[in-house]
């Protein structure tokens, strides 16, 4: 067996407009690379972050939050030392802290011979993203293990649905380089909502299941709205109107915050749409003297995987 795994940890987008806390999407071009390897000496190390400046302490740290969580479990002789190399940016809305409580769990156990499956080692990382963000939700974790759309059906029991991926659905998305930390994200969230509203968003996310299930891009793009948490956080996101209308306009079926902010996310259809989308959105922040990225991605359908 290996002693040492080089992994790709994929980026996500939770939410997906209409399923918040539940449904979650997973990405292929952005994500963090890790090395996970077997150490003679027992316990979790972090032997090198690169990217963003982040804690190397195990317990204060998501990728070594959840890998105690799991190495508790463990009966073993021997330690896991990790090396976190980050491209996605804390507080980016694309989900960083939970590509790096995935890495961890996921390394460890290809290491391991893979005692755990998915939804264990789920149930492991969500220690760890709560650490980020102060409570546990798993609507980046999953996407990030599974790949593809998942629901987080229940988290006691935890339960993760798979949903199918339509062949031909991008994700075009801007990150506006403003951090808007997922705890205060929250904190702006009504505790109640209106009958109405909740009517609403529930059709939109039935509907949003059957749409994958059918390929139906129509009644996707019917399904993209959210009336209960969007117009609360859109005023973090600097033009989030002025972006969704153009992205809208060039053919979009759906523009939303992804996970809590700021990034922006758009489902397309097709390669040419989502690049138009682009062309479109980085035209409206052109002007605004914020510095941004973006990124077109097909939907990643495997998830985190090992890369050597
Ligand atoms: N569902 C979570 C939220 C995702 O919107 O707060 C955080 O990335």
């Amino acid at each position: 067996m290996r002693d040492e795994i080089k992994l790709f940890a994929p980026a996500t987008v939770a939410n997906v407009s209409c399923g918040f806390d539940v449904m979650g999407l997973c990405l292929d071009t952005v994500g963090d690379e890790m090395v996970v390897r077997k150490i003679p000496k027992k316990g979790i190390y972090i032997s090198h972050i690169s990217g963003f400046d982040l804690p190397t302490e195990p317990e204060l740290n998501v990728a070594g939050v959840s890998a105690l969580a799991m190495y508790d479990t463990l009966d073993v002789d021997f330690g896991f030392e990790i090396e976190i190399y980050k491209n996605i940016k804390p507080g980016s809305g694309i989900g960083s802290s939970a590509a790096s409580a995935v890495g961890s769990v996921f390394g460890m156990n290809a290491l391991l011979g893979n005692p755990y499956n998915a939804t264990q080692l789920t149930a492991f990382a969500i220690k760890g993203e709560a650490l980020a963000s102060k409570t546990e939700h798993a609507d980046n974790i999953a996407p990030a293990l599974f790949g593809g759309f998942t629901l987080v059906k229940s988290l006691k029991p935890l339960q993760i649905l798979e949903l199918p991926t339509p062949e031909d659905l991008y994700v075009t998305i801007i990150h506006p380089q403003i951090e808007v930390k997922t705890s205060e994200s929250r904190g702006l969230l009504p505790k109640e909502v209106k009958l109405n509203d909740a009517i609403a968003q529930w059709a939109n996310l039935g509907s949003l299941v059957h749409a994958l299930h059918t390929s139906d891009y129509g009644l996707m793009k019917d399904a993209l709205h959210d009336v209960i948490v969007e117009p609360h956080r859109s005023k973090l996101i600097p033009l989030f109107g002025d972006v969704k209308k153009a992205a809208l306009s060039a053919g979009a079926l759906g523009t939303g915050i992804s996970g809590s902010g700021p990034s922006v996310f758009s489902i397309c259809k097709g390669i040419d749409t989502a690049t138009k989308v682009k062309n479109t959105i980085e035209h409206v922040y052109m002007d605004l003297g914020i510095d941004f990225d973006m990124h077109i991605s097909k939907i990643n359908t495997t998830g985190v995987k090992i890369i050597e």
